[in-house]
């Protein structure tokens, strides 16, 4: 095949920051994605209604004219959250979910969730409102092996929570191991989670080929051979509860390359390209329509989008940064090649 048309797909976890950088990086989203759930780890985070809809501004007066894209937002959980925040959150219409950090668990996630218990009445009220909860799925114990909080979060609290929200609509964002993969397949209704193309593509080892690799380091960090095998077969099999989304996360170099580096790879400038590309090697390219551009609406019950895009099988060489604001950035695949290029969108 060298060449495939999709309905235009979503990515229902993005993180376009704000300002200059955020003008730098959505353009090449907009131009693969109809809609995008925009991640509300901002500095201050997005807290708030009133928040999230000036945000939302923000992107829509930052969009190129052309092709359309719409901002899905979301709310960033605290320990303080008020539960009538979710009544004008679904009000507006244009927040579709409220985002779970652990506090300390990854990028900007200090105003994060301490204690589960502290937002009962919030997921008390989403459950009763029909807001989609959004999970970033780590334990932040210190003393937890890194590779291991996935798993333990699901044993320590996403299975407990679930079970007491029983009608709550879960996504299990960005997930990396076979443990996720068995528990959204056993998981009751309402259950959901995110793959990216990082962690299709490529296992632990990315982090050290030929020397410590900043830009392969993201949250939850890249997993086992195994782990990355899981979710491959996750996606290959079409199941709805697999969905797009991208965990681009973009940083400014110089915050990558240095002692203590962010967390977080930016892949927007070829997101949809990337994952043809673990379809194709998972012999489901076939299935890539589906995951990108039906079960995450489906799961937001929003209708699917009318648009096409166009990919076609031709390997081109991806930039060795790109321009950040007053910065710039290394996207993922720097100097290297992708397989499917971008032809047509509609
Ligand atoms: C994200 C970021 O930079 O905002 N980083 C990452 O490694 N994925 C935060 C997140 O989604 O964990
Ligand atoms: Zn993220």
């Amino acid at each position: 095949m060298t060449s495939i048309t999709l309905r235009r797909p979503d990515d229902l976890h993005l993180h376009l920051r704000d300002g200059e950088s955020m003008r730098a990086v959505l353009p090449f989203t907009a131009a693969r994605f109809a809609r995008a759930v925009i991640m509300p780890n901002l500095r201050p985070p997005v807290t708030t209604t009133a928040h999230a809809l000036a945000y939302r501004q923000r992107i829509l007066d930052a969009l190129p004219p052309q092709p359309t894209f719409e901002p899905l937002m979301t709310l960033y959980l605290t320990d303080g959250t008020d539960a009538a925040e979710v009544d004008r959150a679904k009000a507006s219409g244009c927040i579709v979910g409220v985002k779970l950090y652990p506090a300390g668990a990854t990028t900007h996630s200090d105003a994060g969730v301490t204690e589960m218990a502290r937002v009962d009445g919030v997921l008390a009220r989403m459950e009763e409102r029909d807001l989609v909860l959004q999970v970033h799925g780590e334990v932040t114990d210190a003393e937890v092996d890194v590779f291991d909080r996935e798993a333990r979060f699901i044993d320590e609290v996403l299975a407990p929570l679930a079970a007491r929200f029983p009608r709550l609509r879960i996504v299990f964002e960005h997930i990396t191991t076979r443990a996720a993969v068995e528990f959204v397949l056993d998981a009751r209704p309402g259950i959901a989670a995110t793959v990216t193309p990082q962690h299709l593509l490529m296992n632990r080892n990315a982090l050290f080929t030929g020397g410590i690799r900043p830009h392969h380091y993201c949250l939850p960090v890249l997993k086992s051979q195994s782990d990355r095998e899981a979710l491959l077969r996750a996606i290959a099999s079409g199941d709805p509860r697999f969905f797009l989304g991208t965990d681009s996360a973009p940083h400014a170099r110089s915050a990558k390359e240095t002692p203590c580096g962010c967390a977080g790879i930016f892949s927007a400038h070829g997101a949809i390209e990337l994952y043809a590309e673990a379809f194709e090697s998972a012999g489901a390219l076939a299935r890539l329509e589906a995951f990108a551009s039906e079960h995450g609406a489906d799961f937001y019950r929003l209708p699917r989008n009318s648009g096409r895009i166009t990919l076609i099988r031709t390997p081109w060489e991806v930039p060795r940064s790109y321009p950040f604001g007053s910065e710039d950035l290394v996207p993922l695949r720097a100097g290297e090649q992708i397989g499917w290029r971008l032809a047509e969108t509609q």
